[in-house]
């Protein structure tokens, strides 16, 4: 069962800290890792605004720069209700790294929904073997 309660409040200090002047919507993700460790996002808008990175994206590289690649749960914190789920863009970039993953979908009101990855992105893209 991972640790939701942490993951949430890491994902809500991220968000604190999101770069969203564009559209003042902030967005944090949180992973845990297989030893419990947790590695945080948020988003980071850029005024080219094709250039934002979304809250999950910037989680997985600050995960993948620490030499970490062993995700087992993520948490998404928004202010939407009902819970944002995460983009088409940031599933496709977790496909990459895992199979199926718990994520708790949670607002700043303390809603929390838990979906499965393989849910959100089912029949997924595989690169054939040259
Ligand atoms: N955003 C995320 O951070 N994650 C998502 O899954 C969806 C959208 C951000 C991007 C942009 O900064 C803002 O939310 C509005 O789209």
């Amino acid at each position: 069962m991972p640790n939701w309660d942490a993951l949430v409040a890491a994902a809500s200090a991220a968000r604190e800290l999101a770069h969203a002047p564009y559209s003042d919507y902030l967005v944090g993700a949180a992973f845990e890792l297989s030893d419990g460790t947790i590695v945080a996002g948020c988003n980071v808008e850029n005024r080219i605004l094709g250039l934002t990175v979304c809250a999950e994206r910037n989680a997985i590289a600050n995960a993948i720069v620490s030499g970490r690649r062993d995700f087992v749960a993520l948490a998404v914190v928004t202010v939407s209700t009902p819970p944002a789920a995460p983009c088409g863009m940031c599933r496709e970039t977790l496909a990459e790294f895992v199979d199926d993953l718990p994520i708790l979908l949670a607002n700043t009101q303390g809603e929390r929904t838990e979906v499965r990855f393989g849910d959100l992105l089912p029949h997924r893209f595989v690169l054939p073997k040259g």
